[in-house]
């Protein structure tokens, strides 16, 4: 047997100032399959994680509720640390980038980078909310596009013509916080000079550590020349202040992956067993991952390995990176009811469903996983209570009532239990790989196989006849041991449904080496039903719960894209918007001259619309309330004229008519009343 390895383990740590969904789920599920894997196998394991507490976001937020930051994490760190524990991802340590820990370890580090020159400082020129009295990072200035004229568009690009630009370029600056005009004023900045590192992260990166489409994204960067990185931001600021520099604070991103350091130091305070430094020295032989979402690979993949690299401390030993979750094909959606919190979720659903289903369809690379929501219903139903459980149900109540629930001695299928103690070894070597989906489709295949091999024993019938009762007693026994096997292997992913299996078949915890082992002459417990179908209409309840959530979302001014993904500031049903958005819609009446259907779209209707000097042409989703569209022609309505023209499959919509309604038959189509002309503005 090969030394049991030591491995340190995390994933990237949610802001402190937002619900979790299941875009982050998707990434703290993929890291706990893979760690509870490793623990399965008898590797030490550790896995850590905290709240990313620090920046200017928490600390706006905090002051609109009229709380501190420091009451506003720990709020967030309760709710956060309860959504994790019910979705079974289960940290050795979840802790705070808030935390002495990570002062001392963010300002050990910092000094140096320092001592070793790494440091660079020089004043740059930056806004300034006189009113705050504070710097203005770019997305909390608003003001006209240099370059189109749009007015109300935040600091670095717009959202109209998609220019960018520097926020000295926007016409008419103002402070999105106070609404004040913004002045420029100067400030000594602290850098990290990344280029140091150019050459140790042009080795580091192409020596396995990344997956190939991430080492090539990052070759790009490399080649283009690494800039100098700013780590300081000027009070007021959420975060901890250099040491020596009163006033200049570090930038979240400095010290937030240190958080993971401090997470992990943080539990080796409380067990003397684990050694901090045997696990970030230089010459650490511990394992180091970190699983990461797409959008954050320039802080892993290059700030991280350059910080460790001029501390003086150990590197990764890989960076896991996945792509984002979309939800029935698309972004997920406040007003389509597919931004999901996790709470949400587990209000209606059992934390399993979503586990094996990410796990079916989880591979190594990066791109994007759809959570379809009709065939996440169907997999969990057709994979778990189908095949897997039904293994159990099928057999259990032959054995209570044959033999008193004792598992006979014997083996009625070598071929079959030799077959999955051979699939083992590429089970495994799949669940190393991170590529889950393989794994859950080698499992599932050894269920087809024992699922048909009862069928084709047929129990149920042979326990009719006369003198097969031990027949029946040794396919059962075979059936529950199969289902063992099936357990073990799934257990990593579906902890809950191994515990409730655990205690049927009145076994210890199983660990992975036992799936080379048969129970025979074995008293079961009670078999109880293991897991229960998902109801469609728990799936939908969910959805609607979601629309209902919209006013509580809590992610507005966050610092950075989420982990995951969604519509976060832009969403359309956002509670409150300025005037001057709302002035920018350019609502009309529009007249239909004519309404047709489009070949092969089962929603869509094509629109010929005039709006007084032109005329448009829309798609628009309402063919389930119009299925005569004829009966539209001639009617006003009123339309968004200046929506920018969008490409669909059948053609360009240029604009969108308004409705209301939930959908199918209820859409209703908005009028204005008789009198009013086509292309009249709605004021
Ligand atoms: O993107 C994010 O959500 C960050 N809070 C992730 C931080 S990961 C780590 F570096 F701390
Ligand atoms: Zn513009």
């Amino acid at each position: 047997m090969s030394e049991p390895r030591k491995i340190l383990v995390t994933s990237a740590l949610p802001y402190a100032n937002g619900s979790i969904h299941l875009g982050h789920m998707l990434e703290y599920i993929q890291t706990d399959m893979w760690v509870r894997f490793q623990k399965h196998r008898g590797n030490q394991c550790i896995y850590v994680c905290a709240d990313d507490a620090h920046g200017s976001a928490i600390m706006l937020r905090a002051e609109k509720e009229g709380i501190t930051p420091e009451q506003l994490i720990a709020n967030v760190q309760a709710e956060h640390s309860a959504d994790f524990a019910e979705f079974l991802v289960d940290f050795d340590n979840f802790h705070s980038t808030h935390a002495e820990e990570n002062r001392e370890l963010s300002s050990q580090i910092y000094l140096k980078l320092r001592d070793a020159g790494h440091i660079a400082t020089r004043s740059i020129t930056q806004y300034f909310d006189p009113e705050k009295k504070m710097f203005l990072a770019d997305r909390f200035i608003k003001g006209t596009c240099p370059k189109c004229g749009t007015e109300d568009q935040y600091g670095d690009n717009c959202e109209k013509c998609g220019a960018t630009y520097a926020p000295t370029d926007l016409k008419d600056p103002k402070s999105a916080i106070s609404g004040a005009t913004p002045v420029l004023k100067d400030s000594q900045h602290f850098f990290f000079k990344l280029p140091d590192f150019q050459e140790m992260l042009q080795t580091w990166t192409r020596s396995g550590t990344l997956q190939d489409a991430v080492a090539n994204k990052i070759a790009e960067w490399l080649d283009a020349g690494l800039q100098q990185w700013d780590i300081s931001r000027d009070a007021p600021y959420f975060g901890f202040e250099i040491p020596g520099e009163p006033g200049k604070y570090f930038y979240v991103w400095l010290d937030a992956p240190i958080g993971y350091m401090a997470s992990f130091k943080n539990l080796c305070d409380r067990k003397p067993e684990l050694d901090f430094d045997a696990f970030w020295n230089k010459d650490s032989t511990a394992e180091l991952y970190h699983f990461i979402g797409k959008d954050i690979v320039n802080f892993h993949a290059l700030f991280w390995p350059a910080m460790l690299e001029g501390a003086g401390l150990r590197k990764p030993t890989g960076i896991n990176v996945h792509g984002y979750l979309t939800v029935n094909g698309q972004k997920m959606s406040k007003s389509r009811g597919t931004f999901i919190k996790a709470r949400t979720y587990l209000d209606h659903l059992s934390p399993e469903y979503l586990r094996y289903y990410y796990a079916a369809k989880l591979g190594r690379g990066v791109d994007d996983l759809d959570l379809n929501l009709e065939d996440f219903v169907q997999k969990v139903n057709s994979d778990l209570v189908g095949k897997v459980v039904n293994i159990a149900s099928r057999c259990a109540g032959f054995i209570h009532k044959g033999n008193a629930g004792v598992l006979v001695a014997g083996n009625a299928a070598p071929e079959l239990t030799e077959a999955f103690l051979a699939a083992a070894p590429s089970i495994a070597e799949a669940y190393e790989a991170r590529d889950f989906a393989r794994a859950m489709r080698e499992i599932m295949g050894l269920a087809d196989r024992a699922n048909a091999w009862i069928a084709d024993k047929a129990p149920w019938s042979l326990n009719k006849q006369e003198g097969k009762q031990e027949e029946v007693q040794a396919i059962c026994a075979l059936g529950i041991n199969l289902f063992r096997q099936l357990v073990i292997f799934l257990k990593p992913v579906l902890p809950l449904l191994a515990a409730d299996a655990e205690a049927f078949l009145n076994v210890a915890p199983l660990t992975w080496n036992d799936h080379a082992t048969l129970l025979s002459n074995h008293q079961l417990n009670e078999f109880k039903p293991l897991m229960t179908r998902i109801d469609p209409v728990k799936v939908q309840a969910m959805t609607d719960a979601s629309k209902e959530d919209l006013t509580a979302s809590a992610t507005d001014t966050g610092d950075a894209v989420p982990a995951g993904n969604g519509e976060l500031a832009k969403d359309p049903l956002s509670p409150e918007i300025e005037f001057d958005a709302f002035a920018a819609v350019d609502l009309r009446v529009a007249l239909i001259v004519k309404a047709e259907h489009v070949e092969g779209a089962d929603k869509l209707l094509r629109l010929t619309l005039d709006i007084g000097d032109e005329q448009r042409n829309v798609f628009s989703g309402i063919k389930s309330a119009y299925p005569d569209p004829s009966k539209l022609d001639g009617r006003l309505t009123m339309m968004i004229a200046n929506l920018k023209p969008r490409k669909m499959k059948f053609g360009i919509s240029e604009g969108m008519v308004m409705a209301a309604g939930p959908g199918g038959e209820e859409i209703y189509l908005l009028s204005p009343d008789s009198g009013a002309k086509p292309g009249q503005r709605i004021k």
